[in-house]
């Protein structure tokens, strides 16, 4: 055992003995994509789209009508984050009555884990400070909120600063519901980089942000769970030599639906499209953004300090078609009733591997979830909250920490990746990253 593992392995306990049961988040996993949480007869609790989402098909239409076929990513873009009826922005989506459900939303393990995680890689650096904790694509803050938590019981409450970058007003509300004890908007006039803010009961300030971009440039943590699938793809064709790009176009056969043509031309992503050396796919989906966003943390690490971990569902640039909807729990056409589903595409992570390294980063991983949490001593902290759990909670536990970790449920199919700076290749290379080795 080297010293960073005795560090992390007291963390470990004593996260461990502070720790008491938040909640208990009980629900059942379906092994498809994403889990079926609705009883059987029962009902979902989330509202049907108003009609302001409705009305996102007829603008997409309007303008598909006026200026020809949209990318894959404008579509994308427009359905999940349009602020006239965009899903994500007026409405929560997630666990039994919403869409879909997220491991921090399984249970508290997997945020106090990914804590544990933060502090020991943290440490192992010299503990930095001023440090910030960014998000990206917050959700509920479910995930903020058990990290926080942990912070707070080794007294770092204040040493922290949380940056939340989230593209829904909606959701920004619930997060700041969750995690602080005041919070308030801020006047769109102001010159301030961030849109609302407020503080945790440990004192920690909370921030949130349209952009990366406007989060200041400090020594940070950044975590980004279920965020790159959201991210809008483009979808490419390799036809006759060229690439080409598949498009959305309206589909005169039914109300709000749409279709998929391939251009007539090339379009300009079809002409800087850069495919990754030895690409052997015929038709792929490529997100510029999750490469931006990658360059832009690259950059991030090397010049003002941090590390990333990346959590999602994706494969390792060998999968071709993966873009869909979910809606209640069960896939659904994602070309149908725009603003009604949420939309996603599996993350390429050799793709953010190599848009990291050629930026000159490190990268570690994708390891599955069920690699990092046994790594990270999961079981050992199951074991703990069993013992100080009353009897009635066990069974919730253990089904929680069984969604997560088994390979037939989320445990293979979730990824972590980690992007470090080059400047600490040596250091790590003595203390490697906890949960990749
Ligand atoms: C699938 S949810 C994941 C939520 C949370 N991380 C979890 O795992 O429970 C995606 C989140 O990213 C936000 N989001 C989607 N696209 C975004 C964008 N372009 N910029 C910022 N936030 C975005 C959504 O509003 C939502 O909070």
């Amino acid at each position: 055992m080297t010293t960073h593992h005795i560090e992390m392995a007291t963390l470990l306990r004593k996260c461990c003995g502070l720790m008491q049961l938040v909640h208990r988040r009980t629900f059942a996993y379906k092994p498809v994509k994403r889990p079926s949480l609705i009883k059987e007869g029962g009902k979902s609790s989330r509202s049907e789209p108003n009609a302001e989402s409705l009305d996102l098909a007829t603008i997409l239409q309007t303008k598909i009508k006026a200026a020809g076929p949209i990318s894959l990513a404008d579509y994308m873009r427009n359905v999940l984050t349009n602020p006239n009826g965009g899903y994500y922005m007026e409405r929560d989506v997630f666990g039994e009555g919403g869409d879909f459900i997220t491991s921090p939303e399984v249970a508290q393990i997997f945020g106090e884990l990914i804590a544990v995680w933060c502090l020991t890689e943290w440490r192992k650096i010299g503990s930095p400070s001023p440090v910030q904790l960014i998000e990206l694509g917050p959700g509920r803050g479910t995930l903020s909120r058990d990290i926080l938590r942990v912070f707070s019981q080794f007294k770092l409450g204040d040493q922290f600063s949380l940056h939340l970058v989230e593209v829904s007003p909606y959701l920004s509300k619930v997060q700041a519901q969750q995690l602080c004890f005041n919070h308030s908007e801020v006047d769109p006039e102001s010159n301030e980089p961030f849109y609302r803010q407020g503080e945790t009961v440990s004192g920690a300030k909370v921030f949130w942000y349209h952009k990366l971009e406007d989060v200041p440039k400090e020594f940070s943590i950044v975590l980004a769970h279920e965020f790159f699938d959201a991210l809008p793809v483009h979808k490419m064709q390799y036809d006759k030599g060229l690439w080409r790009e598949v498009m959305v176009d309206v589909d005169p056969s039914e109300e709000k639906k749409f279709r998929f043509v391939l251009s007539n031309n090339q379009t300009v992503m079809s002409k800087v499209f850069q495919p990754l050396e030895g690409e052997s796919r015929e038709t792929l989906e490529y997100s510029l953004e999750a490469d931006a966003i990658i360059q832009r943390l690259a950059h991030w690490f090397e010049f003002h300090g941090g590390f990333a971990l990346i959590i999602d569902y994706g494969h390792l640039g060998d999968k071709s078609d993966t873009f869909r909807a979910f809606k209640q729990h069960k896939l659904h056409d994602p070309l149908l009733n725009p603003g009604a589903a949420d939309l996603t595409a599996d993350v390429d992570f050799k793709r953010l591997k190599f848009v990291a390294e050629a930026n000159g980063c490190l990268t570690f991983g994708p390891v599955s979830q069920q690699e990092f949490l046994k790594r990270m001593e999961a079981e050992a902290r199951l074991k703990v909250l069993l013992e100080k759990a009353q009897p009635e909670a066990h069974e919730a536990l253990k089904s929680g920490y069984d969604m997560l970790t088994h390979p037939d449920k989320m445990g293979s199919r979730f990824k972590f990746l980690s992007i470090f700076p080059q400047v600490l290749k040596e250091h790590l290379k003595k203390f490697p990253v906890n949960g990749f080795s």
